[in-house]
């Protein structure tokens, strides 16, 4: 019988346990699902689609709007007892496993979304047996790597303050340590980089290639997870390396504008709340931002987690008469986080906490490390113990 351990490196998971990460997505599911249905997209393409904002996406659309999808993500399956791939693995054959009993088309691609043999495979599944257009483009792709689909070069991301450099609280997961942690500033290549990994230019090449390709539909939408929010994080986020290449996804809208408007498609940018994924963890200083404005917003009621903020997204704002645009027509589900009352005391917050109390009542370090381990499928709800073989998890298809 395998045992599944919740090891941690700092904050990035080593363990997963897949079957926690099956009754996580059914968790999810049945949160879509108590909602009600919507009226939404028919078939949608979810770049980045396997974990946290993608699958959500893919859930709440889904289950709520009955949407068919293709999702396309970078994760690995099992090898052997002591490696048992990657929690998205799993979540894609949950996915796929819980929407094909509802009728509906989920079908993974599990490959290197930068490359152009993975959009061209993609758009010859959807000529092919996808039944329909694309109504729907999701990008939502968190890498730290991307090669160049046309030199061959790989380049690397890196999350750097730009200037001079940042020095804050931060904390370590694996030892539920309170430290002070220094970021350094980033060089002019270093930003050059981060911006050809996480900027907008592969959400382009995505939106070209299916448009050449006539798979999109009228009116189609594509979508874009950003990040903005607010003096509390802006020397190492807004400020820094990844707000560059946020703030190229914003340029890069103008161009897929004019790209689909012969087809009246838009492209939207959406300003998506702080939620705690694979990402945003090992985003120096923000968790210590996340459990101040966590307890803020429990308190007041307006705490999210992916699912919650996705399918309120989709289901309340683009599909519904909700959405709030700012004054460059990106839509701010953020709203909630960046109100100033919010922001007010979540800084008064987090001037008070220090190594000795940042795990306790005050804050909300329990929220963010239970979020985190469900991340891997551990102190998952409704989770049941069960017996599996590594031989039964090979044989699961994606
Ligand atoms: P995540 O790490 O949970 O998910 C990233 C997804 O990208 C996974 O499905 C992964 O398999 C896929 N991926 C990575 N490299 C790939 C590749 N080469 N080919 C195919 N798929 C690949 O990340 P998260 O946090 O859900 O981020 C998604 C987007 O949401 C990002 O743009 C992020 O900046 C944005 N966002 C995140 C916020 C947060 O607090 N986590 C807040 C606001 C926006």
């Amino acid at each position: 019988m395998l045992k599944f351990e919740h090891k941690l490196r700092g904050n990035v998971a080593l363990g997963i346990n897949p079957l926690g990460c099956k009754q996580e997505v059914l968790n999810e599911i049945d949160y879509v699902k108590n909602k009600g249905t919507y009226f939404g997209p028919k078939k949608v393409l979810i770049i980045g689609a396997s974990s946290s904002y993608g699958l959500a996406t893919r859930i709440s659309l889904a289950f709520g709007a009955g949407s068919d999808t293709i999702g396309v993500s970078f994760e690995k399956g099992p090898k052997s007892e002591r490696n048992l791939g990657t929690a998205g693995w799993y979540n894609n054959i949950a996915f796929r496993e819980a929407a094909e009993k509802e009728g509906l088309i989920a079908k993974n691609f599990v490959q290197d979304a930068f490359s152009h043999e993975s959009k061209q495979e993609v758009i010859d599944y959807i000529k092919k047996d996808f039944g329909g257009k694309i109504d729907l483009v999701v990008y939502s792709l968190a890498s730290g790597v991307r090669k160049d689909p046309n030199t061959g070069e790989l380049y690397r991301s890196s999350i750097k303050a730009i200037g001079e450099p940042v020095v804050g609280p931060s904390i370590n997961m694996e030892e539920q340590l309170y430290y002070t942690e220094t970021l350094d500033y980033a060089t002019e290549q270093e930003i050059a980089d981060t911006v050809k990994v996480m900027g907008g230019e592969d959400w382009q090449l995505w939106m070209e290639a299916l448009k050449d390709a006539d798979v999109l539909a009228d009116n189609v939408l594509t979508t874009n997870y950003s990040y903005l929010g607010t003096e509390l994080n802006h020397p190492y986020y807004g400020g820094g390396t990844l707000g560059c290449a946020k703030a190229d996804c914003d340029e890069k809208t103008e161009a897929i504008n004019e790209l689909l408007s012969d087809i009246n498609g838009k492209a939207q940018i959406v300003v998506a709340t702080a939620v705690t994924t694979k990402a945003s963890a090992v985003i120096p200083f923000f968790p210590v931002y996340c459990i101040a404005l966590y307890k803020v917003m429990t308190e007041q009621g307006t705490h999210e987690t992916p699912i919650m903020h996705q399918d309120r997204i989709y289901r309340e704002m683009i599909y519904g008469d909700r959405a709030e645009y700012d004054e460059m027509g990106r839509l701010r589900p953020d709203n909630w986080e960046i109100n100033s009352d919010t922001q007010a005391k979540t800084k008064e917050l987090i001037q008070k906490l220090n190594a000795d109390n940042f795990n306790s009542e005050i804050a909300a370090y329990d929220i963010l490390y239970k979020e985190f381990s469900i991340l891997s499928g551990f102190l998952v709800e409704n989770y049941v113990e069960q017996e599996v073989t590594i031989d039964e998890l090979k044989e699961l298809k994606y």
